[in-house]
């Protein structure tokens, strides 16, 4: 057995990057397909969740990084920029580290969880706070970059959709074939766009007999996909998708529309529920945006939507420890128990509260 090699390295004939990029790498994708009793249960599927904190910076972005950061240090780049509600910022500072390039990252003002922040500063990015949203963010950084001698990393660049696509093909691999029906969290639209472009180009290569059914979901304050207009002030408590108007719009329309799928919006309330209940019967902890597509699954159900003898893969997009804030509010009151010390008959008594 050998080390798993990155994303660039096990799909690289499949990639659309020049041959000859050396790989700029954390060794990230690889990441498990868990099957979901829990939600198998609810829905007579077989459920399956992509686990995309496991890689190396807590996100899917890693994907779409490696292969970014790759291309631009090969094209001679010095300095990186990247618009983001967090994640993109986290990736894209770790895999400039790697790379020896510096990382302007422009973040919207106290709305990017504390992990996420972390993660940028201490992986040595100029951060610059914008009073703005991050589509305010997104265009700043298009002009920097049509500007200054600077590589925008952003989904815009095509080369990040290559990376992300390699999703696709570890869960065909995995399965041999591509599930029924795929379900994921959706801001900017990058990630629907590129896993679609994944499922495509196994089917042309005749990897897999069927291409999954794609439905995203927003949430209600930020849902410009589903309503079909930008929205100006986006607003929810699942920051990572907090955007109004997203970069990948048509393609991810056109990978709805072709896949026969749709978009959904989901209520903050829904989405932290969510989040709580994969956290405690899963054993999977995930950001709140990450938890958008199961949500969505049990809104669904809700609805009278049946995934009966289907199966159905969930991508969570993100590690739960970026954002213990959110985790962690109304946390006294919820069940923590206090003691000055600790002694049996206590934690009995709290063993049987809890039984
Ligand atoms: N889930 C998480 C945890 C994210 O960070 C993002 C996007 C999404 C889902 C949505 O993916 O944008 O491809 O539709 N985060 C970006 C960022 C915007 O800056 O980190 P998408």
């Amino acid at each position: 057995s050998r080390q798993w090699r990155g994303v660039i390295e096990e799909y690289r004939e499949l990639l659309d990057i020049p041959a000859d990029t050396p790989a700029v790498t954390l060794r990230e994708g690889g990441t498990p397909l868990v099957h979901s009793e829990w939600l198998s249960e609810v829905t007579g599927a077989q459920v399956h969740l992509k686990v995309e904190g496991d890689n190396p910076t807590g996100s899917f972005k890693d994907r779409g990084m490696t292969a970014a950061i790759s291309v631009a240090k090969h094209e001679g780049a010095e300095a990186v920029v990247c618009a983001s509600t967090g994640n993109t910022s986290a990736s894209m500072a770790a895999y400039a580290a790697k790379a020896r390039l510096n990382p302007l990252v422009l973040v919207p003002e106290g709305k990017i969880a504390a992990g996420k922040m972390a993660q940028a500063i201490l992986h040595g990015a100029h951060v610059i706070m914008v009073k703005g949203n991050f589509d305010d963010c997104l265009r700043l950084a298009r002009e920097l970059a049509a500007s200054y001698p600077v590589a925008l990393v952003n989904s815009v660049n095509p080369v990040r959709l290559e990376g992300q696509k390699t999703a696709a093909f570890e869960i065909a691999d995995f399965l041999g074939d591509a599930p029924d029906y795929h379900l994921l969290p959706v801001g900017n639209a990058g990630n629907i766009s590129a896993y679609w472009l994944g499922y495509r180009q196994y089917a042309d290569l005749g990897r897999i007999t069927r291409k999954p059914v794609m439905r995203g979901f927003q949430a209600v304050g930020a849902s410009p996909l589903v309503t079909g207009q930008p929205f100006d002030d986006p607003e929810t408590r699942a920051t990572a998708i907090r955007i109004g108007n997203p970069a990948s719009w048509k393609l991810a329309e056109s990978a709805a529309a072709e896949s026969g799928g749709r978009f959904a919006s989901l209520t903050d309330d829904r989405i932290l529920d969510a989040q709580r209940e994969l956290a405690r019967n899963e054993g999977v902890f995930v950001e709140p945006a990450s938890a958008a597509g199961v949500a969505g699954l049990l809104q669904e159900l809700e609805q009278g939507e049946s995934y009966t003898g289907t199966t159905v893969v969930i991508t969570v997009t993100g590690h739960g420890l970026k954002d213990t804030a959110t985790a962690l509010e109304g946390f006294t009151e919820s069940g923590g128990t206090v003691v000055d010390d600790v002694v049996v008959p206590e934690v009995a008594a709290v063993a049987e509260a809890a039984g």
